[in-house]
């Protein structure tokens, strides 16, 4: 009876011990993989020493951390041969990885998910992938160069593909159309050229398209009408032209439609009556001429509604007033003329800056009512004098020059140059008269910084440059930012306007990554294009994690 209790207990730890020995584990061959693949992407605390299937060490990050942070190899192990895993998943993200790019990715032919979003990569995308049957594919946030190659179009099964942000060019391939399931399609911020390929008309699955800051051409096709499950389009300043097709009057469930900066010629109002799903509608700088339909009141869900720096005319529609939810109305920089609806408060963010309103006595306006800026939001007559809202009715000394620290405190410098302050808050729809003789005026939100919004910003690291105080804090704008210098004396000016890069990093980190472009006024006549930074920063295309 001994014996057989003692056989079967032994019996038992072995298979106990031999359950533990057999514990799935990495497939040898793809153990190989992940050590090349460490070695080209420059990830160095994979510790081999463990099962990357295993989940310890630095194979995945803690449960605490957040998606956006987050560090994993995620294994399959049921497959039939049930002593082996496979990696399906391996998810880098904001690890300022500064290796390049491996191909060797195409030898886990298992793998679904390659997220290298925010690194330091560069290379190409290699043409090996295409073997893979990848779901998810983003290598947002890099420095990833050449063309998207058009094997890429044979992963029928992805269905989010983000490539933004990154050096790619070329034309999108036409192959790209065959991805059947693609859900979610993001581009913006490369130098992609050339028209969207009319393959794309197939791609009816999309419902998240990213298309903005490119250098694309034509016109944005009349085929997107087939993109019928979209529910959210984002094309700002993508090199394409107008007018904005008819056939977007179809895309029912749009949510999000946000297009701006585009060429070609001046039309009215896209036909959006259907859109009634609308939250938020951005149709920014598109030529736009005519009036606002009156129908865009009976879109009770709009929240945020950016119609600005068009040539619409005729007044705000008194329909507009039924939208309680609304919480921003920019309808800065054009002819609107009228009086000012009463109702015109009720958003948390209303600008009207910069067009042509009938108000009565305009000598008595405030540029800043309650949430309404209205900074030169009634011309005055010739336009020949000051703007009216400054409260200034005669100007007792006129003065010859006017220096302000953007955002900063005041300064002196070199002992009699004083830069007058201009700290005070002033964002969204904000105008203030701050020094003796100018005035300032914000407006504008970053619908994807996914954070609280900032108006101004300061130097996180140290600057090198003399008089590095004058650098240290700056106005951040998502739209429009003015100084107003009023009483100068006639004569003419030289206009020095001092730059410096204090928001991307000067190191080998994805916070490094990143362009600024922006247009300079001065006097209303556009002088400079540039791609250079400043300490007032605007029109920054940056978006945050999703
Ligand atoms: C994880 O990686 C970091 C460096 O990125 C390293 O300092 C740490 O020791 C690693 N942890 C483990 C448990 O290997
Ligand atoms: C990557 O760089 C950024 C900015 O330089 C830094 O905030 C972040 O902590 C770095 N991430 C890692 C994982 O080192
Ligand atoms: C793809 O990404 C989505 C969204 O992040 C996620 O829910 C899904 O599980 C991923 N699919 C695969 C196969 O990794
Ligand atoms: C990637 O960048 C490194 C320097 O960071 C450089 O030496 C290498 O040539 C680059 N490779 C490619 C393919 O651009
Ligand atoms: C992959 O794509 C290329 C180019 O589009 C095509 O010629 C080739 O036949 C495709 N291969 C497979 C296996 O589908
Ligand atoms: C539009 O949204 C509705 C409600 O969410 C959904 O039932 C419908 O299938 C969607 N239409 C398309 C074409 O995706
Ligand atoms: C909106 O939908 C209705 C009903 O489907 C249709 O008759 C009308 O033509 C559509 N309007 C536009 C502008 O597409
Ligand atoms: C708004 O909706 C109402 C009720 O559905 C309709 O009678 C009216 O014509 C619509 N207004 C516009 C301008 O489309
Ligand atoms: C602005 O309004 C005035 C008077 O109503 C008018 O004379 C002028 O032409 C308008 N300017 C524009 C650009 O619409
Ligand atoms: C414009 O208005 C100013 C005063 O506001 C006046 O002196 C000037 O003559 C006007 N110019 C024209 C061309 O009407
Ligand atoms: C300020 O002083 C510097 C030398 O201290 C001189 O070169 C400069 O011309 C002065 N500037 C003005 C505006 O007076
Ligand atoms: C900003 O720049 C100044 C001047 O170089 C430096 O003293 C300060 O430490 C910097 N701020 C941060 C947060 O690095």
């Amino acid at each position: 009876m001994k014996l057989v209790t003692l056989f079967f207990f032994f019996f038992l730890s072995f298979l106990i011990t031999s359950s533990f020995v057999s514990a799935a584990t990495l497939q040898q061959q793809e153990v190989q993989v992940l050590k090349e693949i460490g070695n080209t992407l420059g990830k160095k605390d994979w510790d081999f020493s463990v099962d990357p299937c295993s989940g310890e060490r630095n194979w995945s990050s803690p449960a605490s951390k957040s998606y956006s942070t987050l560090n994993a190899v995620t294994c399959d192990c049921s497959f039939s041969n049930n002593n082996l895993c496979h990696v399906v998943s391996i998810v880098l993200k904001s690890q300022n990885l500064s290796g390049t790019i491996p191909p060797g990715f195409a030898k886990l032919p298992y793998l679904q998910e390659i997220d290298l979003t925010l690194n330091y990569l560069n290379g190409t995308i290699p043409k090996q992938w295409s073997s893979l049957n990848l779901v998810n594919l983003s290598l947002y946030g890099n420095r990833i160069s050449g063309s998207i190659p058009k094997e890429l179009g044979n992963i029928t099964t992805l269905k989010s593909l983000s490539l933004e942000f990154n050096q790619l060019s070329g034309e999108l391939p036409p192959e790209l159309g065959n991805l059947l399931q693609l859900e979610r399609l993001h581009v913006t911020s490369n130098f992609f050229t050339g028209n969207l390929p009319a393959t794309f008309a197939r791609l009816s699955k999309l419902n998240h398209v990213r298309l903005g800051d490119n250098q694309f051409s034509g016109a944005i096709p009349n085929f997107i009408q087939s993109w019928t499950s979209l529910q959210r389009l984002v094309i700002h300043g993508s090199g394409m032209s107008g007018p904005i097709p008819s056939g977007i009057s179809l895309l029912k469930n749009l949510t999000d439609l946000r297009i701006s900066d585009l060429k070609g010629p001046d039309s009215y109002f896209p036909p959006l009556s259907n859109l009634t799903n609308l939250g938020t509608l951005v149709l920014r700088s598109c030529n736009l001429i005519g009036s606002v339909p009156d129908y865009l009141g009976n879109v009770t869900t709009l929240r945020s509604l950016d119609l600005s720096f068009n040539k619409l005319s005729g007044s705000i529609p008194n329909s507009l007033g039924v939208l309680t939810d609304m919480n921003m109305l920019y309808l800065t920089g054009n002819f609107f003329t009228g009086p000012l609806p009463n109702w015109i408060a009720n958003p948390d963010y209303t600008d009207l800056s910069y067009n042509n309103f009938s108000i009565e006595k305009p000598d008595q306006l405030t540029c800043q009512q309650g949430t309404v800026n209205l900074f030169a939001s009634a011309l005055k007559g010739n336009n020949s004098g000051t703007y009216p809202c400054l409260g200034i009715t005669s100007c007792p000394k006129p003065s010859y020059s006017l220096h302000i620290n953007c955002g900063g405190k005041i300064i002196t410098y070199n002992g009699n140059i004083t830069y007058d302050e201009d700290s005070q808050e002033a964002g969204q729809a904000k105008s203030l008269r701050s020094g003796s003789n100018w005035a300032v005026s914000n407006t504008g939100h970053f619908f994807d910084s996914g954070v609280v919004d900032y108006y101004t910003w300061s130097n996180t690291s140290k600057l090198a440059m003399n008089n590095a105080e004058l650098y240290m804090n700056a106005r951040v704008s998502a739209l429009s930012l003015t100084y107003y210098g009023y009483c100068m004396g006639n004569g003419s000016y030289t206009v020095n306007l001092h730059f410096a890069e204090i928001m991307f990093t000067d190191d080998q980190t994805y916070s490094s990554l990143g362009r600024r472009v922006f247009d300079i006024y001065i006097q209303v006549r556009g002088v400079i294009i540039s791609t250079f930074s400043m300490t007032c920063m605007s029109n920054t295309f940056w978006y945050t994690l999703f």
